[in-house]
């Protein structure tokens, strides 16, 4: 009999059958009684004509309607057996420029996947009953004003893959509880007022990218979790060796710029096999150790370690990485002579360097000036002696500050 059924009969039979569904598929009561408070606590005034929140009209059922009207929402196909109603299963009114609070009766959403309201102008806390969105997988509520702490129980979203809160003014610390998201692949915390120190987070196994730039975080890192591709903690005030990094083997991009971060940049970054941008600017490193890369090929691409507390020789095995375009080793305390091996590198690999505010000695090379076209970076402020003409090296520092008596 089933090999009758021929692929007609089957796409009439499918046909039916969604319409059946349709008739069913009534949105529950009080998932409406939820859209009409969300719509309620965000000032009219805001909403624009063109926004998808105007096309939210009660006089229709939000699941039902198939034209313009319940833009933004998505629902669940109801189950057939159990007579259920349809469930707002997704809502995304990214960048609808509404102003007003987050109901906290959200928390009824029970069926909700994906809640995303990045880019308004929400503003008060964001709240605790969001936590009763067990089935949640992404949470971008990025770009608002959404101030007070991070809702303690966070972990318990464990379905969670992107929690996107950037750029709001959460304050608080960042609760323990987030080491239970254990789908969570992206994690973006940047640009609020965080404070206290990193909880652990080894249960994030899937982690992928964590952005905890610009904020007030302070302590010691702690062990990361192994699949991390990309570590973004700028601007905070962590401090204490950037040893939890070494072990990141998948790490392609790598900021933790303008911190307090001391010890040495040193074999355990550079062996990483995947990282093409690192920049650890702005620290209190005092030793930059590059080894010669061996196993594979370096993917090293970008290397920022300026304002920092480097002393020794520039290190000569930088031209072992054959995908570096960008150097800045400026603002530190580097002494000797530039390595003559940098020279060949200079406009053909290397697009930028940068030596400036250094205690570099000795003379740079007078037929440079033929390779330099469109090189970028600055040697200034050093005790170099420079051929006439040399844009990157102007503004040496005077012969009465350098000793040896180097002059320019
Ligand atoms: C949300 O659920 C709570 C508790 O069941 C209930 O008191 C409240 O009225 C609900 N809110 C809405 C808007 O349905
Ligand atoms: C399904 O629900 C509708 C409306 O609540 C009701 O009229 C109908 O009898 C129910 N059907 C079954 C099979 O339970
Ligand atoms: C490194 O970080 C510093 C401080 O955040 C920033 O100013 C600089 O542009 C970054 N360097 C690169 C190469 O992106
Ligand atoms: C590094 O260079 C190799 C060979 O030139 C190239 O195949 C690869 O894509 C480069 N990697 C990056 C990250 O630029
Ligand atoms: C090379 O030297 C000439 C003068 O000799 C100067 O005008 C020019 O700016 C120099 N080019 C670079 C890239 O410094």
């Amino acid at each position: 009999m089933v090999r009758f059924l021929n692929p007609i009969f089957l796409s009439c039979l499918y046909i039916i059958f969604i319409h059946s569904l349709s008739v069913n598929a009534t949105t529950l009561q009080s998932d409406i009684d939820v859209l009409e408070a969300f719509k309620t606590s965000i000032d009219p005034f805001s909403i624009s004509t063109d926004s998808f929140l105007s096309s939210w009209d009660f006089n229709l059922d939000p699941c039902e309607t198939t034209g313009a009207s319940f833009l933004g929402i998505l629902c669940t196909v109801p189950d057939v057996d159990t007579n259920s109603s349809g469930r707002i299963m997704e809502i995304d009114l990214e960048g609808d420029e509404l102003e007003g609070f987050l109901t906290s009766s959200i928390g009824n959403l029970t069926e909700l996947v994906s809640l995303n309201l990045g880019r308004n102008r929400f503003r008060g806390p964001v709240p605790e009953t969001i936590t009763n969105l067990r089935k949640l997988t992404s949470l971008q509520l990025y770009e608002n004003f959404f101030s007070g702490s991070l809702v303690n129980g966070i972990g318990e979203l464990t379905k969670l893959e992107i929690l996107d809160v950037s750029n709001n003014r959460l304050s608080g610390s960042i609760p323990s509880s987030i080491t239970s998201l254990r789908s969570l692949t992206q994690l973006d915390l940047s640009n609020n007022e965080l404070t206290g120190k990193l909880p652990q987070l080894n249960g994030l196994w899937q982690l992928s990218s964590f952005d905890l730039s610009n904020n007030q975080i302070y302590g010691n890192l702690p062990q990361f979790p192994l699949k991390i591709k990309t570590l973004s903690l700028g601007h905070n005030l962590l401090s204490g060796h950037i040893t939890p990094v070494h072990k990141l083997r998948h790490l392609r991009t790598l900021d933790l710029s303008d911190n307090r971060f001391s010890g040495g940049i040193n074999k355990g970054i550079f062996m990483l096999p995947e990282l093409s941008y690192a920049n650890v600017s702005v620290n209190r490193f005092t030793v930059l150790e590059v080894v010669e890369f061996s196993d594979k090929e370096s993917q090293l691409h970008t290397l920022d370690v300026h304002a920092n507390r480097i002393h020794g020789h520039l290190p000569v095995n930088l031209i072992r990485y054959p995908n570096l375009t960008e150097v800045n080793l400026g603002h530190n305390l580097f002494s000797g002579e530039i390595p003559s091996e940098y020279w060949p590198r200079l406009g053909f690999s290397w697009r930028s360097l940068n030596l400036e505010y250094n205690n570099l000695e000795g003379s740079v090379p007078r037929d440079l000036n033929r390779t330099l076209e469109g090189v970028q970076g600055s040697f200034e402020h050093n005790c170099l002696i420079c051929p006439k003409g040399l844009q990157l090296c102007h503004g040496q520092r005077p012969a009465s500050e350098c000793h040896g008596g180097n002059h320019n």
